[in-house]
């Protein structure tokens, strides 16, 4: 899924790289919020293939993968080596460099950014605001509160990142983001992360969690509207010296529908999708699992029970993101 909505994103990423000011020294390009960089490899060959065709095939090219200092920064380095889409393969004068420290802080020194990178990221807020009574998504309850905190932190982030990538970044430098999103009536994550609140729910039944460990079970994901976005540019057209050049919201098909379509197979499509949602969620419920029990067996036997969920109604799960590119004031 993740892959997916990058690739919608590749052509506005294009064109960052087409027009950025490139005109003094290396190039600096950061991927903010990088996981293991599986899905940075091809933004970042595009990107290189881009700058090199612009300004000759030795100019150096740094690459800062960026994210929390508990990420997995040794699979990153490893895929880097021996992924065979790796961006380092048959380059040379690519310098791969990585920080672990939240994005919410500064990173690089000011003006040292040419090009920003980020997707599946910027939903995640800097803290857990609220819990959430009523589901398992912070930014779905339908609590007016939670809903209210949500939507402060979520603005306050924005800003924070906003202002801390603008010093960071050169005169004309350029960030482009892709992350999840909300329309006016939905998100797209309704049926599955609906199943996955009500697989909790399942367990909170059957004796397995208190009512309070059940609304600590609270992702802190909020999902932000495109005016939402648009808000700390509304009034003067700019923000912190960036200006939104462009801001769109796609949706995002479902990666395993094709082979459920050909095969039918509710269980194969239900296991693709727990498999898909336990990747990106997994670690966080884990750390707000029950302390009285094994982290590891509450996830299984969670997952097990939302997997279980998704097969007795298979649907395509389509979420929104949204794709903003920013640029900064030109010198
Ligand atoms: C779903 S992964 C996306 C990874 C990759 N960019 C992609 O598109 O597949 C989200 C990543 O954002 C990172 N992240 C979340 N909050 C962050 C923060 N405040 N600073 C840096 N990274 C953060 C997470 O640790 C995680 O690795």
């Amino acid at each position: 899924m993740q892959a997916i909505g990058i690739a919608a994103l590749l052509p506005v990423w294009e064109a960052a790289c087409r027009t950025v000011d490139i005109s003094d020294g290396p190039v600096t390009i950061v991927d903010y919020g990088c996981s293991q960089g599986r899905n940075s490899m091809i933004p970042m060959r595009k990107a290189i293939d881009v700058l090199r065709f612009r300004a000759g095939a030795t100019i150096p090219i740094e690459v800062v993968h960026t994210d929390l200092p508990s990420n997995d920064f040794s699979s990153l380095f490893e895929a880097l080596i021996s992924d065979p889409n790796s961006y380092m393969t048959g380059t040379s004068d690519v310098f791969p460099l990585a920080i672990g420290k939240s994005y919410f802080a500064p990173l690089l020194s000011p003006g040292r950014v040419h090009l920003g990178w980020s997707t599946w990221a910027l939903q995640w807020m800097s803290t857990n605001a609220i819990d959430a009574p009523d589901h398992i998504l912070a930014g779905m309850s339908s609590s007016p509160a939670v809903a209210a905190a949500v939507a402060a932190q979520q603005a306050r982030d924005w800003e924070c990142f906003l202002t801390q990538r603008s010093r960071e970044m050169r005169p004309g430098a350029k960030l482009v983001a892709g992350f999840t999103a909300r329309a006016e009536a939905d998100t797209g994550w309704e049926w599955l992360l609906g199943e996955l609140w009500s697989a909790v729910g399942d367990m909170r039944n059957d004796g397995l969690l208190s009512e309070r460990e059940e609304e600590q079970i609270t992702i802190p994901i909020g999902l932000r509207s495109l005016e939402d976005i648009q808000a700390p540019f509304r009034q003067s057209g700019s923000f912190a010296d960036l200006t939104l050049e462009h801001l769109d919201r796609v949706k995002v098909s479902d990666p395993f529908r094709r082979e459920f379509d050909g095969s039918g197979d509710r269980l194969a499509f239900a296991r693709h999708h727990a498999n898909m949602t336990r990747a990106w969620s997994g670690p966080l419920i884990a750390s707000v699992a029950p302390h009285a029990r094994k982290q590891t067996v509450f996830v299984d036997e969670l997952f097990s029970r939302f997997e279980h969920r998704l097969s007795k109604d298979p649907r395509p799960h389509e979420p929104y993101m949204a794709t903003v590119a920013l640029s900064k004031k030109d010198r």
